[in-house]
């Protein structure tokens, strides 16, 4: 029998204090303290505890991170074995083999039978920033198209990509000329408000067509080097394409000779049941930004590649502490643990979407209930005929659910993800729904 999480106090006094400093002495992020006062003292698999004793099911997978569970006996083991050994020697002047076998290991996954080069990096903004470079230097190309909430970090060039909420860009502008914005083909809300869940080629059209009879009509799709996606938006939302969406957009793609760079940051390294979540599409894409889980939490990110729009020189692009040894050696056991996995992630994932599923059936405020694998969420609404989004509700179980032991995190204006470590069981996933239920009639009393 799994327990449940147990919280005495949140925060809890030891929180409470750090929690206050924190706020002195660090640059203000995205943390909010009235909804998640977490302390982290320590993790295992899918629970943390906090420095108060509190014990929490994370849901977050710290942020997307944490796809392998919390201190993986394997990850804690290769961290430790190479760190005896070396804890860097800068990729960017000598060499190291484990970063070749890494290498290696992430280019035959991609899907593509051309040769490939992974570029690495440290964060997932920092992916996408040497994908830009990549293409505009490969292709001879400087403009992109990318989608409206898109999210692809927040420096200053990739921000000219993220779409996703305001507050990210102002006072920042101007970021980097030359990208326009296209609608995600979104079923359950899209700017054509087509009833219901949209006929899924319909949508596919729509969105199409606003390319070429729009964007097409003032950018000459001859200087658009890379259409840049995510394969499910994450932080807009976790909104799931339809099937055949990237299979018609690589046919435009192919008509004028763009490429197709796909943002896998959030959704690659097992989410959503396949290592990569464009395998569920069909599409072999030009570039695969990589991050947030492929270290098992130490810091590691970068690009595969199509190895003909390679940097030609040293020094076209480099990153003192990318490709980090001690991030390298976690990863390799993170991509053999998660190549395990991916039956499970399945499984499971379809158990956790047939729960979330009945909960839209049984509440008036949950519009939607989506997600493949365990890349999960619901969208709140006022109620289902008008689809009026409900941030106000979601707000409030996330908090309620803090409360009672279970780490949600939102996304898009007013939907929840379900983003457990890969490693969770289906007994997990019923603990969680029933504090999330639970959480869900404290929020609407
Ligand atoms: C799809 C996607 N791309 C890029 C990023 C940026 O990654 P990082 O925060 O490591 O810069 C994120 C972060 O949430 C993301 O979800």
């Amino acid at each position: 029998m799994v327990k449940r999480p147990v919280v005495k106090e949140l925060p809890g006094p030891k929180a409470k204090e750090i929690i206050e400093k924190n706020f002195e002495v660090l640059a203000t992020t995205t943390q909010d303290p009235e909804a998640l006062p977490i302390v982290i003292d320590h993790g295992e698999g899918v629970l943390v505890y906090d420095i108060d004793g509190n014990s929490f099911y994370d849901f977050g997978s710290g942020v997307g991170v944490m796809n392998v569970g919390h201190a993986h006996p394997k990850v804690v083991e290769a961290v430790k074995r190479q760190a005896e050994k070396f804890t860097h020697f800068a990729l960017n002047d000598f060499f190291y083999e484990n970063a070749v076998v890494l290498a290696q290991k992430l280019s035959e996954l991609a899907p593509g039978d051309f040769a490939k080069k992974v570029a690495y990096q440290n964060s997932g903004a920092e992916a996408n920033e040497v994908m830009m470079k990549l293409v505009k230097y490969g292709t001879g190309r400087k403009r992109f198209i990318a989608f409206y909430h898109a999210f692809h970090g927040r420096t200053q060039a990739v921000l000219s990509l993220t779409a996703s909420k305001w507050v990210q860009q102002e006072r920042f502008f101007p970021t980097m000329p030359g990208v326009e914005h296209i609608p995600y083909p979104n079923p359950y809300r899209n700017p054509w408000h087509i009833d219901g869940y949209a006929d899924p080629k319909e949508l596919i059209n729509r969105v199409l067509e606003f390319l070429e009879d729009y964007v097409f009509k003032h950018v000459p799709p001859e200087e658009v080097g890379a259409i840049v996606f995510e394969p499910i938006q994450g932080e807009g939302g976790y909104v799931v394409p339809p099937k055949d969406f990237f299979k018609d957009l690589k046919k435009l793609a192919d008509k004028y000779g763009i490429l197709l760079a796909d943002d896998e940051v959030q959704m690659g390294v097992g989410r959503t049941g396949k290592f990569w979540a464009i395998e569920h599409f069909g599409i072999a894409p030009d570039t695969i930004q990589f991050g947030k889980a492929i270290g098992g939490g130490i810091p590691l990110a970068g690009c595969i590649h199509r190895a003909d729009i390679a940097f030609d020189k040293p020094g076209r692009h480099a990153s003192t502490f990318g490709g980090n040894p001690v991030a390298i050696e976690a990863a390799i056991e993170v991509v053999e643990i998660v190549k395990g996995l991916l039956p499970h992630v399945q499984e499971v994932g379809d158990y956790l979407h047939k729960r979330l599923k009945e909960l839209e059936e049984n509440y008036e405020v949950i519009g939607d209930a989506r997600g493949l694998g365990l890349a999960q969420a619901v969208e709140f609404v006022k109620n289902k005929d008008t689809k009026e989004k409900n941030a106000e509700v979601r707000n409030k179980v996330v908090a309620e659910a803090a409360k009672r032991g279970l780490i949600l995190l939102g996304c898009g204006d007013n939907s929840l993800r379900f983003i457990p470590p890969l490693i969770v069981t289906k007994e997990e996933i019923d603990v969680a729904m029933e504090i999330f239920e639970e959480s869900l009639k404290a929020a609407l009393k």
